[in-house]
Formats: structure tokens, sequence, C-alpha cells
């Protein structure tokens, strides 16, 4: 059997956050219609208590995102793995930036535009993810 050690934990956590971060933004829009169903401020409410618990995670996976780079060797590293990197935390940016936005503005327009840009960018920063793991 391989070891148990720190790898795993820093991994895991940050698998974890990035599957709460996404797997929850997915999950409260196909809640949405249901929540308007039921009308009042229903939808406000479930909003809010995703957003107590998903920007813990999104800055969990900052914290184990900065972690990650502490352990690899980033100078060793090629330039497609910096350039890799820089797309990544650049989309990783991004998202974070709309999803603020996202949770803070009074326009649906722009909430919607901002939500979709979240999601899709939380979306581009796990596939960078998985593309620096594996080249
Ligand atoms: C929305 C935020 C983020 C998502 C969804 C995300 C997702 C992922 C995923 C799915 C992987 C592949 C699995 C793994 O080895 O952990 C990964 C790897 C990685 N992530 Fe993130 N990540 C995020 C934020 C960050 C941030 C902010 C940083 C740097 C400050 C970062 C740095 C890294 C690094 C360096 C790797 C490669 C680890 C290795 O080579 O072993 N991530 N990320």
């Amino acid at each position: 059997m391989n070891d148990f050690d720190l790898d795993t934990i820093r991994i895991s956590l940050h698998i974890l956050a990035a599957s709460v971060w996404i797997g929850g933004q997915i999950v409260l829009a196909a809640l949405v219609p249901a929540l308007r169903e039921i009308g009042g401020d229903a939808p406000r409410q479930a909003a809010n208590r995703f957003g107590r618990v998903a920007w813990p995670f999104f800055a969990l996976a900052v914290v184990t995102g900065i972690w990650n780079l502490l352990e690899i060797d980033v100078g060793d590293r090629s330039t497609a793995y910096h350039v890799t990197l820089a797309v990544k935390l650049l989309v990783v940016a991004a998202a974070g930036t709309a999803s603020a936005v996202h949770s803070l503005t009074s326009s649906p327009a722009i909430r919607g535009i901002t939500g979709a840009v979240g999601l899709v960018g939380s979306l581009a920063a796990l596939v960078f993810g998985v593309m620096l793991v594996f080249g």
C-alpha cells in the first residue's frame, strides 16, 4: 500500500476545496428554480447559507494551492508548466472576483454574467490543475 503522508493530506484538502466550491455552485444552481417556486426569501437565504460554506473552501483552495507551490520545485519545472500555472492563477483570480461581485451586486444582469464567469472560471481552474499534474 502507498504511504499516507502529508502529501496525501495536502492534495486531498486541495481536491476537497475544489469539490465543495464547484460542486456547491452546480447544486445551488440546480436548486434555484425550486427555491423560486417556494418564493419569498428562500433563494436569498439559500444563497447566503451557501456563501458561508463556499468561501471558506475557496480560501482552503488558495491556502492548499500555495502549499502545493511550496512543495513542488516550481523553479525546476518546464516553461509549459509555468504557463499553465500562470493561466490557472489568472482564472482563479477571475473566478474569485466574479463570484464576489455576483454575491454583492443588486443588478440581475450583472449577477447572471458574474455567476457564469465564476462557475466557468472555477471549472477552468480545475482543468488547469489536472493539466499541471498530468502534463
Ligand atoms: C478555484 C480554485 C482552485 C481549484 C478549483 C483548483 C483545482 C485543482 C485541481 C483539481 C488540481 C489537481 C489535483 C491536485 O493535485 O490537487 C490542482 C492542482 C494544483 N493546484 Fe489548484 N485549484 C484551485 C486554486 C489553486 C491556487 C490558488 C493555487 C496556487 C496558489 C493552486 C495551485 C495548484 C498546484 C501547484 C497544483 C499542482 C499540484 C501538483 O503538481 O502536485 N490551485 N488544482
